[in-house]
């Protein structure tokens, strides 16, 4: 028999527009997915009476639709009225939304997102969310680390059969896995930091103020998650040390444009680190840190030998060693941890585990 699940989708940016167009295109005799709302900030396309949307058309409906966007009391109401079991797909970032992701599972909306805000914020949140026995909706967001690896899953997967997680090293910025592996390389080379910086920026690789990844957050962010998962109940991601690469006299400049003229001058600081490194054959790489025996979280510049499998990464992939009771030679997950075509088929992936599971 096949089964029916209704799909409200919000934000129809790059992760959005790719998770409608892989979904248009899947094709699954058990599941029916039908799309009765699609959302972005500030118009919305609504299916008043259920029926699926048209996912040929929807980009140029959104943009002379007149519907205004719902209240989440609105967006309850509406979804809880559905004929058939509900998926929300937060895919934006937007922390009013995460905030209200309790609210949404209480009344028996599952969710699937990228959006790492409900997870990383405080503990208390976490806590209502995931230890939430009473919720009538599924909550999964594996794209909220290295997007669409299979890290959470895999974790959860670990632990659920009853092996002990020891220790997680891993690579979680694209952005700074590309800037670490120009900047410290195997073969010896002359590049300075300040300069990997601005082609990173140049090739878009980086947010538009590029001290948005320099600042370590959104790594800790995702270490936040990882750390939880694992059953080390960090309070928040700024809660742990977490080394930021923006040197303490450049944190109050006003544009990323003076900032980037003027990080030259601070390349001698991590020059010294990569010189160092190298005299001991090893490179530095900006990594997440988790050791569940010594209860530590942090994110920090660390020295890998170069036969290790963080020291050839190239790009700008993710990876993460998870060392357990069972895999005391470390598990290696690797592969691209960013980009809207692999974001958008992990947002899809546990959107049909969901589905399945309803
Ligand atoms: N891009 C990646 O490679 C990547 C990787 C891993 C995780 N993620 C996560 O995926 C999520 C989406 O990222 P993205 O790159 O697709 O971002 P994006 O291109 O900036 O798109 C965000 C979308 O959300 C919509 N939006 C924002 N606030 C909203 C609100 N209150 N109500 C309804 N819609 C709202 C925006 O509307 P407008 O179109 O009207 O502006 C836009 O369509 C984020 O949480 C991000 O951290 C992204």
């Amino acid at each position: 028999m096949v089964k029916s699940i209704n799909l409200a989708i919000i934000g129809t940016g790059v992760v959005g527009s790719s998770f409608l167009n892989q979904l248009s295109q899947i094709t699954s005799s058990q599941i029916k997915f039908n799309v009765i709302l699609i959302a972005k900030s500030n118009k919305s396309l609504i299916s008043q009476n259920y029926n699926p949307i048209d996912l040929q058309n929807w980009k140029s409906e959104i943009d002379t639709s007149s519907s205004k966007n719902l209240s989440i009391d609105e967006l309850i109401s509406y979804l809880s009225g559905s004929n058939y079991p509900v998926i929300l797909i937060d895919n934006t970032s937007d922390s009013n939304i995460a905030s209200n992701y309790y609210k949404l599972t209480s009344n028996g909306i599952s969710i699937a997102t990228p959006n790492k805000k409900a997870f990383s914020n405080d503990l208390q949140t976490w806590n209502q969310l995931i230890n939430n026995v009473d919720s009538k909706g599924l909550i999964y967001h594996e794209a909220t680390v290295g997007a669409g690896l299979p890290i959470i899953g895999t974790i959860n997967d670990l632990i659920a059969t009853g092996d002990q997680i020891e220790k997680i090293e891993g690579i979680f910025s694209g952005t700074l896995s590309y800037i670490f592996n120009e900047f410290s390389t195997i073969e010896s080379n002359d590049k300075k930091f300040s300069d990997v910086v601005k082609i990173a920026k140049d090739l878009g690789y980086t947010e538009p103020d590029p001290r948005d990844d320099l600042n370590g957050l959104d790594v800790a962010r995702k270490v936040t998650i990882l750390s939880r998962l694992s059953g080390l109940l960090v309070e928040s991601p700024t809660s742990f040390p977490v080394h930021s690469l923006i040197p303490k006299d450049l944190e109050s400049i006003e544009t990323s444009q003076e900032f980037l003229t003027k990080l030259s001058n601070y390349d001698y600081q991590l020059q010294n680190l990569k010189d160092e490194a190298s005299k001991e054959s090893k490179v530095l790489r900006f990594i997440g840190k988790i050791d569940l025996i010594a209860g530590k979280t942090s994110v920090e510049i660390a020295k890998y030998d170069y036969s290790h499998p963080f020291a050839s990464l190239k790009g700008s992939d993710n990876v993460i060693s998870i060392k357990t009771k069972r895999y005391q030679n470390p598990l290696i997950i690797q592969g691209a941890g960013a980009g809207s075509e692999v974001t958008a088929a992990g947002v899809l992936a546990d959107t049909i585990k969901i589905a399945q599971r309803l």
